[in-house]
């Protein structure tokens, strides 16, 4: 089993991955420092049938006294609301500022459940259990929680650390397919951003990871999550390095944030963000257009969507690269690639970006 740590000074943490590690969590959670007694675990109404009781067992075997709080499964569960019901049941259930908070689910469950604890008694000791690919090889890493305003997504949020955390990759044998292959994209992202070899890798390892062969599954998991705490490791505040994790997403947010397309889930309209980004690196970085077509061939054979949606007009881009929070005046902030493996971050002005896009 591959467990590694996240070097962050006194909030350093171990990553533990593999699969069947739902069983073991009790003593993992022991081994971290965590104090018996009281607990709180957090799931959704998805996850919670399938993974809760055999949470709530080894908790309970390695001493915990856990309390079970079940929100509806959804982004819309990501809210002030559903934020103030958790804060109720954590009262209710009498916990104190020695007691964990278990997050058991996706980025949502991650979030909410992590804002929670962030703020609640002013922190409570945190344990991330991610069950999404999306979460386990992004979310759950970094400390960063939210819940979203009407206004605006993660508007309102902390970062926060966890204590431990735990992806088992035998929980991403239940997820939809489509929520799978959204997770892709993150994960060939950072092939693209970081690690030349293991794009090389994916190319011929993408029909056993849509299988969902356990060992690959451990594979794509590990790889993301130890180049992901390498970056949050140097930059936990995103002032510098962490910004190359925005790969694909200027434009990614800028589709998801569109009406009229259909709905792209977030890692979809990131994999036609990515695609788009690449055009943009062979333009302004020195990206080859035979890497740039490498990187479309793989996020294709991943099966996520590559291509704008027909009807999609530059200017609604502009638009919305408008409202863009990295824009500085009239360039907007950019990561490119120089080469697969590489990135580096560029200000590209309105004019150079609607020239390619
Ligand atoms: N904190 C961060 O750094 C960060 C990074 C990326 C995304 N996010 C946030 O994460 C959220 C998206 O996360 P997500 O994609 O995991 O969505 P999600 O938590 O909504 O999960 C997707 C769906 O899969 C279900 N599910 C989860 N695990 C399952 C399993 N093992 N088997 C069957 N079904 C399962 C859930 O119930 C849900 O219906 C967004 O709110 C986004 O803002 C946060
Ligand atoms: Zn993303």
């Amino acid at each position: 089993m591959p467990s590694f740590r996240v070097d962050l000074g006194p909030a350093s943490h171990e990553v533990h991955v593999g699969p069947g590690l739902l069983g073991s969590l009790g003593q993992l959670a022991r081994d971290a420092g965590l104090m018996p007694g009281r607990a709180a675990l957090v799931t959704d109404s998805n996850v919670g049938p399938l993974y809760a009781p055999d949470l709530l067992a080894t908790l309970r075997t390695a001493g915990f006294v856990p309390t079970l709080l079940e929100v509806p499964a959804g982004e819309p569960s990501k809210s002030l609301a559903a934020l103030a019901g958790l804060y109720d049941r954590l009262t209710e259930a009498e916990l104190d500022r020695t007691n964990p908070i278990f997050a058991l689910g996706g980025g949502v469950i991650g979030d909410l459940a992590g804002f929670a604890a962030a703020t609640y008694l002013r922190g409570l000791p945190l344990v991330q259990i991610p069950t999404t690919l999306v979460a386990q090889v992004d979310s759950a890493l970094g400390g960063k929680t939210a819940v979203n305003h009407r206004a605006a997504k993660n508007l309102i949020g902390a970062f926060y650390q966890p204590r431990l955390i735990v992806a088992d990759t035998t929980a991403l044998t239940t997820l939809p397919a489509r929520e799978f292959r959204e997770g892709l994209a993150e994960v060939i992202k950072y092939g693209a951003i970081m690690d030349a070899p293991f794009l090389t890798w994916l190319e011929s390892s993408m029909s056993s990871i849509l299988q969902r062969d356990p060992a690959s599954l451990e594979v794509i998991v590990e790889r993301s999550l130890r180049h992901k705490a390498y970056v949050v490791a140097t930059d936990e505040r995103e002032s510098g390095l962490r910004k190359i994790l925005n790969f694909g997403h200027t434009l990614g947010h800028a589709l998801e944030a569109s009406s009229g397309y259909g709905s792209y889930l977030h890692g979809e309209a990131v994999a036609i963000g990515m695609v788009a980004a690449a055009g943009l690196s062979v333009r302004y970085a020195g990206l080859s257009a035979d890497e740039a077509t490498r990187l479309e061939r793989l996020l294709g054979a991943g099966e996520l969507p590559t291509q704008m949606p027909s009807g999609w007009q530059s200017s609604e881009f502009l638009q919305a690269l408008r409202l863009d929070k990295k824009r500085a005046g009239d360039a907007v902030e950019f990561v490119l690639l120089d080469r697969l493996g590489h990135a580096l971050t560029r200000k590209l002005s309105f004019e150079q970006i609607a020239a390619t896009a």
